[in-house]
């Protein structure tokens, strides 16, 4: 079995970041005017947190692929990180977005497309009632809102390392001891998570059998499969234990889709037959137009309803005043009906096992300790050699400097791969040749870590 060599790793990621120096003079140049106006030099502080020292500057995006300032061109395995799954600007949600913007983008109405959107979201998740919001974020922070309104219980639960958006109650984790902390580098956070939250591992019943069995949890916030420390699926049985102990203890289930929709039309939740009481989801709704929606079961209207005030509806805490503008819903009409459609995934998860055998195979010839993990059209690799089963294994695998040369190695040879982790989508217009372009370069730079 082979292993890193760490000094050769440095000398390559020394010579990989000249490379990318020397070919994008344009982004550079950008990005030292941006660093006059712009906070760290980027529209969303994130966007420096990128393999190269500056951040590329895009001229134009289409399907698959895009170019930057500097006329290279990538394929593009990032895809808005699942903003636009869809491919960039889809014809059919272009369209809907140039009918739209003629006829009223906002409205504080709504209109007949709501309906029909409405209507497809209870075909896909098989949940009633839908409502419409601008990001996953916010829809996360409005359901964790209903559930506890609801049940009057005071805390939520979520699992060690998950992401749901930037919702201050997920901003915790388990330390080495196992202790829930406040998540490392949380920005200025209100009230200490500690107050708010309960956090346990994934895949570990006893331990939410343990936390719901004192019945002040309102709701379970979860992604029915890990993706933001890596893809972590959930052992055989383990959904059915989750529901199983939520309703046991009188706490709500929260899916979070707005990954895990890369399983499927319905994600994760249709295709695994999953019973949530609420469902969330945002990203690729509307093909990268800000869209986001939640929903949840009859059993969850009743009971609201008996507790809101009307009167105080656009003041309680659960709102948004361009939330489910025009633009936004006529654009996910148009994206649910043309472009995530069941054709879609059916390519889509063709190519990405057609991606992750390519990788397969690459750690397979070199005997790497490293794995490939896949969820529908989403794959994802790892510098350890089995699965990690939870978010406090999948962090401690992390290696941020292999990560940064295998990203930075890709991109100065023409692919993006989503940053902070090793993830790859697939769109409606990648190829076999971007598959095959992709398992060549991962091999050649695994090649120049090795020989
Ligand atoms: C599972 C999940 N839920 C919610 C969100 C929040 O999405 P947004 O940043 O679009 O609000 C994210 C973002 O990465 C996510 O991964």
């Amino acid at each position: 079995m082979h292993t890193i060599d760490r000094s050769k790793l440095e000398r390559l990621l020394h010579l990989e970041e000249l490379k990318f120096h020397i070919e994008h003079p344009r982004s550079y140049a950008l990005y030292q005017r941006a660093r006059k106006s712009l906070h760290g030099g980027v529209p969303m502080l994130w966007m420096i947190r990128w393999a190269g020292s500056f951040p590329i500057f895009v001229k134009e995006a289409k399907g698959a692929h895009f170019v930057d300032v500097d006329g290279n061109d990538y394929i593009d395995f990032c895809l808005g990180d699942t903003g636009a799954m869809t491919g960039h600007a889809p014809e059919a949600t272009v369209a809907a977005i140039q009918h739209q913007a003629a006829r009223g983008i906002t409205l504080m109405l709504p209109f007949e497309d709501a309906i029909q959107v409405g209507e497809e979201l209870q075909r896909r998740f098989g949940l009633p009632f839908w409502q419409f919001t601008l990001t996953a974020t916010d829809a996360n922070r409005f359901v964790l809102r209903m559930a506890r309104m609801i049940t009057e219980r005071p805390k939520v639960l979520v699992f060690n390392y998950c992401y749901h958006g930037s919702v201050d109650e997920t901003f915790i984790v388990l330390d080495e001891d196992g202790t829930p902390i406040s998540r490392p580098n949380n920005m200025g956070p209100q009230i200490d998570p500690i107050y708010t939250t309960k956090v346990i591992e994934f895949n570990d019943i006893a331990a939410l059998e343990m936390s719901l069995s004192t019945k002040d949890v309102a709701a379970v916030l979860a992604e029915p499969v890990m993706t933001n420390i890596g893809i972590i699926h959930p052992d055989p049985g383990y959904h059915d234990e989750l529901r199983r102990i939520t309703r046991k203890y009188g706490t709500f289930l929260i899916i979070d889709e707005t990954h895990t929709i890369c399983t499927g039309p319905g994600g994760y939740t249709a295709a695994y037959a999953l019973q949530p009481d609420f469902l969330t989801i945002g990203k690729p709704l509307a093909g990268g137009i800000p869209a986001a929606v939640y929903g949840f079961t009859s059993d969850v209207a009743d009971r609201f309803d008996t507790r809101l005030v009307v009167e105080d509806s656009d003041v309680g805490g659960i709102g948004g005043t361009l939330a489910g503008n025009a633009l936004s819903i006529a654009t996910m009409k148009a994206t649910l009906e043309h472009v995530l459609t069941p054709a879609f995934y059916e390519k889509a998860i063709r190519l990405q096992e057609k991606f992750t055998t390519g990788v397969e195979a690459v750690i397979q010839e070199f005997e790497l300790p490293w794995i490939v993990k896949r969820l529908g059209n989403r794959s994802e690799y790892w510098f350890r050699p089995i699965p990690p089963r939870n978010g406090g294994e999948a962090f401690a695998a992390i290696d941020h400097e292999l990560d940064r040369y295998m990203h930075l190695f890709t991109l100065n040879r023409g692919i993006l791969l989503t940053p902070f982790h090793n993830m790859a989508l697939i769109s409606p217009e990648t190829t076999d040749i971007d598959v095959d372009y992709h398992t060549a370069v991962f091999r050649e730079a695994v090649v120049g870590l090795l020989v």
